[in-house]
């Protein structure tokens, strides 16, 4: 296998990025490529190589890059101004949509990225339950605000429900407003809530957290301990919204939340996300509907801009097409379940864990069930893959498999024979 070709150019512009970069990184991916452009399942970078992308910009691309249908509702827009802060149609006709779509959502409040999401769905609870807590799973990711860094990647395992910050720079006090508890055990959440429900402000969860599906009955449950106690549940959608189902996860599984937030998908690779719930919570949002004291301010530069709204109605048009989800779902599947059959037929313990639409593998003959878990799979294993899948034209992040709709056979048979060489070179 030879190495990928790095032109003088790219290595020009790494260096370029280590001198005027923290960590010569965006803060996302790790700073060995640059890449130049993406169409449909493929990007290239700098220096010409030629990949299978599974990364999506980390989930939005869900249409593959530079659709034309999305690329020609922004065109169009771009002429007719970039952002009002104001209300505009676009940005009120793509809150109409998540509201049909999503069962929880009979209001939206527009923001710009997931972590403003998640903030503000963790504020609204608060606002509206007038406690202070919030519970959140271990391992569970919502984004980089100092509520969701609590336990996000633990390296030390404290005893449930104590929080482990996941950054620096975080104020003690936020570790006294945060519970943690184990993803898929009910009977441990069940307790921690028990005892804590009268602090309780809201329960946070990605219903399908990271790349673990929720054991059957696990949503169910929260459900109902939360509704016992009237404790808003919080799905964070940002992923799950428009990829599980074009009624994302509380679609897909059922269980409908008061409170989700979504991101990624909704907005086709523009920056708008937004909060969304039950009327009587997010009235809170709303000064002319609460109390002086309930009212929860949300101000955002770019907040509902229509470029992103025309960018998000485009793609969720595309997205509700008869067969996109069983296409979508169809080609993963495909290849989840032939890479789990090379890993099988090497003999080498890995598990393809997740969703057709969004896996990885676990360098690991266990069960994936929690974070703890995640902990006992072979991560370097993982990284030396995720390399030599790349050096043979398959680019992913270091932990999913995002598919989106434009995948098609031929990436299939790509990414089939690049893992097939990569597992031949793993078991030299
Ligand atoms: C479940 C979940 N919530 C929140 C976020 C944060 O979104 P953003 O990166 O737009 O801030 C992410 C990002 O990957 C996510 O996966």
């Amino acid at each position: 296998m030879t190495a990928l070709k790095k032109t003088a150019r790219e290595k020009q512009l790494l260096e370029k990025a280590r001198k005027y970069l923290p960590g010569g990184t965006l803060g996302n991916l790790g700073g060995d490529t640059v890449i130049a452009r993406g169409q449909g399942s493929r990007i290239w970078d700098t220096s010409g190589n030629e990949y299978v992308d599974y990364l999506l910009g980390s989930g939005p691309m869900i249409l593959g890059h530079a659709h034309p249908e999305v690329v020609e509702a922004v065109r169009g827009q771009l002429e007719s101004g970039t952002t009002f802060f104001a209300n505009n149609e676009h940005a009120i006709e793509l809150a109409e949509e998540i509201s049909k779509a999503m069962p929880c959502a009979e209001k939206v409040r527009f923001c710009s990225t997931g972590t403003e999401a998640t903030l503000y769905a963790m504020r609204v609870a608060r606002a509206f339950r007038r406690r202070d807590k919030i519970l959140k799973f271990e391992g569970g990711f919502h984004g980089m605000n100092d509520y969701s860094l609590m336990s996000i990647w633990p390296s030390e395992l404290k005893p449930f429900p104590q929080p482990v910050p996941g950054s620096s720079g975080i104020p003690k006090a936020v570790q006294e407003t945060m519970l943690i508890a184990p993803f898929n055990d009910l009977e441990t959440t069940t307790a921690i809530i028990d005892r804590h429900h009268d602090e309780l402000a809201g329960v946070i969860v990605e219903p399908f957290q990271r790349l673990i599906a929720p054991r059957p009955g696990f949503l169910q449950g929260l459900r109902e301990i939360t509704t016992r106690y009237e404790i808003p549940l919080i799905f964070d959608e940002v992923v799950t919204s428009f990829r599980f189902a074009y009624g994302g996860a509380q679609e897909f599984y059922g269980v409908v939340p008061d409170i989700c937030s979504l991101g990624k998908a909704a907005a086709g690779g523009y920056p708008l996300t937004a909060v969304a719930g039950r009327d009587e919570i997010m009235a809170h949002f709303d000064a002319g509907a609460v109390e002086s004291d309930d009212f929860m301010p949300m101000i955002g530069t770019l907040s509902g801009n229509p470029i992103a709204a025309v960018a998000g109605l485009a793609t969720l048009k595309v997205l509700k097409r008869p067969g996109t989800y069983d296409r979508m779902f169809g080609i993963g599947w495909q290849i989840r379940s032939r890479i789990q059959k090379l890993f099988d037929e090497a003999e080498i313990p890995a598990k393809v864990v997740g969703e057709d639409v969004l896996f990885d593998v676990y360098f690991t003959g266990e069960d994936i069930v929690d974070y703890r878990s995640t902990l006992r799979a072979d991560g370097q294993m993982l990284n030396k893959f995720n390399k030599l899948i790349r050096e043979r034209g398959v680019f992913k992040g270091s932990s999913k498999f995002y598919l989106s709709a434009v995948h098609g056979g031929d990436d299939v048979e790509r990414t089939v024979s690049a893992v097939k060489s990569a597992i031949e070179e793993l078991t030299k």
